[in-house]
């Protein structure tokens, strides 16, 4: 049976339809990657801004009425979605000439988020405290799970009430209200897998705005957290403690608009690292932090891989003897689970045998099968995968599940022997802009083409 996954960002209207005695999809962003390998990387590439710095930032700007505008907001279908969100609100947002992000909410006449823009994009759950504390009431539909687990938001409503916010659930969506306005508190956000990247983010951007202190303990570390909060401060609010578990927030009564630049996104950054170690190439990585990425850089060079910090980013030198270590994955500043994908991919290819342990999202693994069926040898016992090495990847058509898994697929496909098919890469244009661009200018061997399999 065909499944249709009406969850997904881009369906039209238009059935599929049968060609050559197969089902072939007639679905705007349903392309494929035909890729040639084994290729060795080499050359310059250069990292795009952060999407999940560029989110929240995005649904920051809400709290200041008037023209905010954004540096180095990758262009990717999630920054998209969240444009839609914004403008159903009533606000203007648009991509000027020069690349900036404009977005002006002066008005926001629909404080929503509706279910058919959240099904499409998680992270639309962040403007959930903006919102409540600009308007004093905010809808949001409740997100469902996705392809990596169960996300439940129960951190985030727990200190949105914390603040005092009045919160009920109807017909799937979450209500939340203030009208007297929030008041500090002190709130615990550790949850079972550690804190919350997106808790923190919304609580924090409800607590600027509230009356008095609110301190903030088991915070997210992430950088891209502190990002969000360093664009706040810009705003006018008042943030300590960032980058650390514990933040203190001092509420003030008004932010105003910014101009502000997003950090560059890490984990692209670490999907290229693995890219060049799993190829054995030599790639020069600009306009990244390796400091941002100490457990990744550290992981590397336990499976032998070199890498240079310079000026503006890092040298990574690949080797074909690649080291087997283990990997768990972590919140900040440990191994990030945005990662365990990508880096699976090149353990695959080590010499010996390695274990990844999966401690944020225990189910995220659909990159597993579909990485053995390019004759890697992995098995998965609950959240930990034993990876045994193997001396080649052999090309497969394989299927992309989610972003980072979809990564994966790209970073195996890059050594693998023949032409590997990764179907449904919408998922990866969430997330990479023109992926298969820059790395054909390292020397990989990619070709876009439109419409796969359903
Ligand atoms: C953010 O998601 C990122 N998304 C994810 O990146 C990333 O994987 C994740 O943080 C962890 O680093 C964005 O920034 C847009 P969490 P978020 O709340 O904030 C549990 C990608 O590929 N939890 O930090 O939604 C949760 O189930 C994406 O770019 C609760 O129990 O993740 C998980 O086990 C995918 N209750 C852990 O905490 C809650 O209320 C961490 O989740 C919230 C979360």
């Amino acid at each position: 049976m065909v499944s249709l996954y009406y969850t997904d960002p881009v369906w039209v209207s238009n059935p599929p339809v049968w060609r050559k005695g197969r089902l072939r999809s007639r679905i705007i962003g349903m392309d494929v990657f035909q890729i040639e390998g084994p290729v060795r990387l080499a050359g310059h590439v250069e990292v795009n801004g952060s999407k999940n710095a560029g989110l929240p930032i995005m649904a920051a700007t809400l709290l200041a009425p008037g023209r905010s505008t954004l540096v180095g907001v990758p262009r990717l279908a999630d920054i998209s979605v969240c444009m839609d969100l914004i403008r159903q609100m009533g606000c203007e947002v648009q991509r000027q000439d020069d690349g900036l992000l404009a977005i002006d909410a002066t008005k926001i006449d629909n404080p929503v988020g509706p279910y058919d823009i959240v099904r499409k994009m998680r992270a639309s759950i962040c403007i959930l405290g903006p919102l409540l504390a600009r308007c004093g009431r905010v809808e949001v539909s409740m997100p469902g799970g996705c392809a990596i687990g169960d996300r439940p938001i129960n951190l985030h409503l727990i200190g949105l009430k914390q603040l005092g916010a009045r919160i009920h659930l109807k017909s799937g969506y979450v209500i939340a209200e203030a009208p007297e306005g929030l008041k500090g508190a002190s709130i615990f956000l550790g949850g079972p897998f550690g804190s919350t990247v997106l808790g923190t983010a919304n609580v924090m951007m409800a607590a600027v705005l509230a009356k008095g202190r609110t301190i903030i303990e088991s915070a997210a570390c992430e950088p891209e957290v502190a990002d969000l909060a360093n664009c706040l401060n810009a705003m006018g609010a008042r943030i300590s403690g960032i980058g650390s578990p514990r933040l203190v927030i001092d509420g003030v009564t008004h932010l105003h608009p910014v101009q502000y630049r997003v950090i560059p996104d890490r984990i692209e950054a670490g999907t290229f690292m693995a890219a060049a170690a799993a190829t054995a190439g030599e790639v020069h990585i600009d306009h990244c932090r390796p400091d941002d990425m100490m457990a990744v850089v550290d992981r590397l060079r336990r499976m032998g891989i070199t890498v240079e910090p310079n000026g503006d980013g890092c040298t990574v030198v690949g080797r074909e003897d690649i080291e087997p270590t283990d990997i768990t994955t972590q919140p900040y500043p440990g191994f990030p689970t945005d990662l365990q994908a990508q880096f699976m991919a090149v353990l695959a290819l080590a010499h010996g045998n390695s274990i990844v342990i999966e401690k944020i999202f225990p189910d995220r693994f659909m990159h597993v099968a579909e990485l053995n069926r390019m004759a890697a040898n992995l098995r998965k016992e609950g959240s930990v995968v034993i990876v045994a090495g193997v001396k080649k990847l052999v090309a497969a058509p394989v299927m992309a599940s989610d972003l980072r898994a979809s990564a994966a697929l790209v970073v195996a496909g890059l050594a693998a022997e023949g032409t590997t098919t990764i179907n449904r890469v919408y998922h990866i244009d969430r997330g990479y802009e023109r992926i298969e661009e820059r790395l054909n200018r390292l020397g990989a061997r990619i070709r876009r083409e439109e419409g796969g399999t359903v």
